[in-house]
């Protein structure tokens, strides 16, 4: 299946309903504008499936004007929805997408996507973090990689001063930690695995220009190891000069993505809530990996939050948080920021992008990606820039966005 190449275009539909919002020639033919009448549903309506219907699969009454179900069907089939008109002047520009499957990958998690330039290809951790992969960003060719040793359950990886670090979580019979990786030479070397003696894991990473990586350790290496946590779930600092490990919050429940802005002034962490145990609330739904034969509970009231901290221009570490926004559905995922400052966050379904002031400006729109339609393949798991090219790794598959109007940062080339 993997040397399975495919190409094709998922969401061509350029038609226009009566609800779309005038077009003119220069604008992209896969984006639609949310249209104003949505922000009025028709009375009742509800989402009763928080994970598997998206916001424009509502439910609206029989009895609702025509216009509402075409706009729903209208932003359903494009690549691209806008919810403010910067969307269209700073991300998506007339000849960007639309959004294209690559590859059919049907294992579970696809995580820590880097661009390796020199290459000329994405290294990823598939399988459901238990096979590196690489893909040809011209050909599509996938192909397996193996490391010297092996980096069982490998979520998490950055570029720093072209060298590659990479956080797991480990297994039943190693702990996880955080390794350097020489890729020509698939020499894997761990460079911390315990703090004092105690677990740690990390779940995504990104390093700084002052010599350090931020990364997260959350709940959800616990299903993939059997290994309680031993330190409470946080955001921490390593200062690789001197392997000092510095707890920088501990108040978060379920970390995971994590991101640097291009000015080095705020960092961007999301937080998934408690996805471990099952919250008892009539509005949780239960999201099952195949692979992984665990469950991960999402709470339709609980936290997808994305906040960012300020950075002290002094220590480089936070000395406030905000929060940046609340995903519309599932859970949060991999982040990363534009160079010109957006913050891209992969959702069910997608992705989100943001202005750090918190604006929605848009989504990516990937509602198939399960190419059998499996709900729980629907998941975009992290996402990568490759120039104007825009990565996705779902767990049903490989997408990508080309001639984006922005590139990613370019720290993490
Ligand atoms: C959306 O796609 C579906 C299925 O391909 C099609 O039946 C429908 O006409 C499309 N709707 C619009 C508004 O393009
Ligand atoms: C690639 O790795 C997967 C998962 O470990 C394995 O099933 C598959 O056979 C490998 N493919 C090749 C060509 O080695
Ligand atoms: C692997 O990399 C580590 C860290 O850079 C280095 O100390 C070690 O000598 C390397 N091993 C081999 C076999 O090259
Ligand atoms: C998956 O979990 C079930 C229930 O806990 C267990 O019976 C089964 O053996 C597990 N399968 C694998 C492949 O681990």
């Amino acid at each position: 299946m993997l040397s399975t190449c495919l190409i094709f275009s998922v969401l061509a539909s350029g038609a226009s309903a009566a609800t779309a919002s005038t077009s003119n020639s220069k604008s992209n033919p896969h984006l639609v504008t949310y249209p104003s009448i949505l922000n009025v549903l028709p009375e009742p309506f509800e989402r009763p499936t928080f994970i598997t219907n998206l916001f424009y699969q509502t439910t609206l009454p029989d009895n609702a004007p025509p216009a509402f179900a075409a706009a729903y069907d209208q932003l359903l089939n494009s690549s691209f929805i806008s919810f403010d008109p910067r969307f269209e002047t700073e991300v998506i520009g007339p000849a960007t997408g639309p959004v294209e499957r690559v590859a059919i990958i049907e294992d579970g998690s696809q995580e820590m996507p880097m661009f390796l330039k020199n290459e000329g290809v994405i290294f990823w951790s598939g399988d459901d973090l238990h096979q590196f992969r690489t893909i040809d960003v011209k050909t599509f060719e996938v192909k397996n990689y193996t490391t010297s040793v092996p980096v069982p359950n490998a979520a998490a990886g950055t570029i720093h001063k072209g060298q590659i670090y990479l956080g797991n979580f480990g297994d039943e019979s190693v702990h996880g930690g955080i390794w350097l990786l020489d890729f020509k030479s698939r020499n894997a070397t761990m460079i911390l695995n315990n703090q004092l003696g105690l677990s740690i894991g990390a779940d995504d990473m990104t390093a700084d220009d002052r010599g350090g990586i931020f990364f997260t350790d959350t709940p959800s290496r616990v299903a993939r190891t059997g290994r309680k946590m031993q330190s409470p779930p946080a955001l921490y600092y390593l200062r690789l000069s001197t392997m000092s490990l510095i707890a920088v919050d501990t108040n978060l429940v379920g970390p995971n993505g994590v991101a640097l802005s291009p000015d080095g002034k705020e960092l961007y962490v999301n937080d998934n809530g408690d996805t471990s145990n099952d919250p008892n609330d009539v509005n949780a739904q239960v999201l099952t990996a195949p692979k992984l034969n665990s469950t991960v509970f999402i709470n339709s009231a609980g936290a997808r939050t994305i906040y960012a901290y300020t950075l002290s221009s002094k220590t480089g570490l936070p000395v406030s948080r905000r929060t940046v926004a609340v995903a519309e559905a599932g859970f949060v995922d991999g982040m990363k920021v534009s160079s010109t400052g957006l913050i891209f966050v992969a959702v069910y379904g997608g992705v989100d992008v943001y202005d750090p002031d918190g604006t929605r400006l848009g989504r990516i729109n990937i509602p198939d990606a399960s190419p059998n339609g499996k709900a729980e393949e629907k998941h975009v798991v992290n996402i990568v820039f490759e120039g104007n090219n825009l990565w996705c790794f779902a767990y049903g598959g490989v997408y990508r966005v080309a001639n984006l109007l922005v590139k990613g940062d370019p720290r993490l080339a």
